[in-house]
C-alpha cells in the first residue's frame, strides 16, 4: 500500500466508499466495476480510479473490484479495527442523542466514559454507561487511557476542557460545540461538526445560480 500523503477530500470519501461498499456486500455483489461504482455514488469513473490509485489501485483491468477485499482494504486505512477507547463529555439532548445512535464500535471506536458536570445528570445513565461527574475524568483516563473526546459541552466551555484533556493524553477530538478549537499540538487531530453548515450547503445550492452549482 502506498505511504504518500493522502489529500483531505479523498480522506472524505473514503467512509462514503465504505459505506457503499457495505450495501453491496449485503446485496451480494461479489466484484463491481469503477463505473457501476460511480454510477451509484454520483461520482465519475476516474475519480474513483484516482481516490483508489492514491493506495495502489485495487482493481483489475477487465474485472472490477472485489467488493468484499476493497471493503476490507479500505476498512483497514479508515481503522475501523482498531478499537480506540472514546469518552463523551455533555451528555445533554446531544450528547445523549449521539451516544445512542452513533454506532461506535462499526467505525473503530469503542463508548468507554460518559462525562457531565450537572449533578441532576450523574449517576443516572445513557446508552448503558453511567454518566459520571467530571471531577473523576483525571482518574478515569488515567486508568482507561481514552484517546478520543467527543465534545457535546457549550461552547464556553470547549476550549478549556479540550486543553485539559490533552493534558491527560487525549489526541483526537470529535468536536460539535460549535466552537472550532485553538491547537497547537500537531499530535492532536481535530474534527469540527457543525450540522448548520451542511444546512447551509443545501440551502445554498439550492439558491444558487445554476451554473455555480
Ligand atoms: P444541552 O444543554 O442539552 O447539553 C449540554 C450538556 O453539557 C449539559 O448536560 C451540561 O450539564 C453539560 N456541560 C456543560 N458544561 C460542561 C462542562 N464544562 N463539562 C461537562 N459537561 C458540561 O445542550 P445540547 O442541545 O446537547 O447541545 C450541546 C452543545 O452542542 C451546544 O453547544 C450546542 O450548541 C451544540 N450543538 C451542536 C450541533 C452541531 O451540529 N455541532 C448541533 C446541536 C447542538
Amino acid at each position: 500500500m502506498s505511504k504518500q500523503p493522502i489529500s483531505t477530500p479523498v480522506i472524505r470519501r473514503l467512509p462514503r466508499y465504505y459505506r457503499f461498499l457495505g450495501d453491496l456486500e449485503r446485496e451480494q455483489v461479489e466484484r463491481i466495476s469503477s463505473r457501476e461504482l460511480a454510477q451509484r455514488m454520483g461520482l465519475s469513473a476516474s475519480q474513483i480510479r484516482q481516490d483508489f490509485n492514491c493506495f495502489g489501485g485495487f482493481g483489475q483491468q477487465g474485472y472490477g473490484y472485489n467488493v468484499t477485499e476493497l471493503r476490507e482494504i479500505i476498512g483497514e486505512i479508515l481503522g475501523v479495527k482498531s478499537n480506540t477507547g472514546c469518552i463523551l463529555i455533555g451528555a445533554g439532548n446531544l450528547g445523549k442523542a449521539i451516544a445512542a445512535h452513533v454506532d461506535f464500535e462499526k467505525r473503530g471506536c469503542r463508548l468507554i466514559g460518559i462525562f457531565d458536570c450537572d449533578p441532576l445528570l450523574v449517576g443516572t445513565s445513557t446508552a448503558g454507561l453511567p454518566i459520571m461527574p467530571l471531577e473523576t475524568l483525571d482518574r478515569f483516563c488515567e486508568e482507561h487511557h481514552p484517546q478520543v473526546a467527543v465534545l457535546c459541552i457549550p461552547k464556553d466551555a470547549a476550549q478549556q476542557l479540550a486543553d485539559k484533556l490533552i493534558s491527560l493524553g487525549l489526541i483526537g477530538f470529535w468536536n460539535f460545540s460549535h466552537y472550532d478549537l485553538r491547537i497547537t499540538d500537531p499530535h492532536v487531530i481535530v474534527e469540527n461538526v457543525h450540522l448548520g453548515d451542511s444546512l447551509m450547503t443545501l440551502a445554498y445550492c439550492m439558491h444558487a445560480p445554476s451554473e455555480q452549482k
